[in-house]
């Protein structure tokens, strides 16, 4: 098939194109509001854009309160979502008013963070301190005007629970990152293979 994905007329039963763009890596984003308050959501519209510096993004949906307390405060963590963090990530997920401690909410600890103010969430094997670089709007699409607010961050400083590293590597049997798929579907990394590049 082929549709034409500005009037986004797939056919389908649900719109196709996330599940098309997947795995997508969750950004567990935890921030502070204006009067310290922890923020903490996941966002699937995530990834890594660059090695040197190391920078990486989440994408908001319209202004939400990450972005909002990024923008207002200048830092984030992105805390790594894991197999065994899968529901706790889920809750953090609902919409709650501004002003109420998610990391609480949904039963997880709080670490503090080295480099920046908003704290990581404990459990999470992997934490990514970040200072906030720009935020990105397309005022211009095909089809009419974008809400979604790209922002960019510098990692500044990275956390790894050592038990996650043999040999000086990472090991992905013992991280189990879960991603997102298309419609409310997850996967958890637990094949990987490697090439040699020509
Ligand atoms: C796995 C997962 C991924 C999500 N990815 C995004 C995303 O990329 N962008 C977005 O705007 N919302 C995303 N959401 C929804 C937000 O997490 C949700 O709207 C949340 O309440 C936003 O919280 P905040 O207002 O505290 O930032 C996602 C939800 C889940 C469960």
């Amino acid at each position: 098939m082929f549709y034409d994905a500005i009037t986004n007329a797939h056919g389908l039963r649900h719109d196709p194109f996330k599940a098309l763009v997947a795995p997508r890596p969750i950004g567990w984003i935890s921030t502070l509001d204006t009067n310290g308050v922890v923020n903490l959501a996941p966002y699937s519209y995530f990834n890594a854009v660059s090695d040197n510096p190391h920078i990486v993004f989440f994408s908001s949906v319209g202004p939400k309160d990450s972005a909002n307390n990024v923008e207002a405060r200048g830092e984030f963590v992105c805390s790594l979502a894991t197999w065994d963090l899968r529901e706790a990530m889920n809750a953090t997920a609902a919409e709650v008013e501004p002003g109420v401690d998610e990391m609480a909410l949904a039963g997880l600890e709080a670490a503090a963070s080295r480099m920046v103010a908003p704290p990581r969430v404990a459990a999470s094997p992997v934490a990514l301190e970040c200072k906030y670089l720009q935020t990105v709007t397309f005022p211009q699409t095909e089809g009419g005007p974008s809400s979604n607010l790209v922002v960019f961050g510098q990692v500044v400083g990275i956390h790894i629970d050592d038990a996650m590293i043999e040999d000086g590597m990472i090991n992905m049997d013992r991280l189990r990152p879960i991603a997102r798929l298309g419609y409310m579907d997850y996967t958890v990394v637990d094949t990987v293979f490697s090439l040699t590049r020509p």
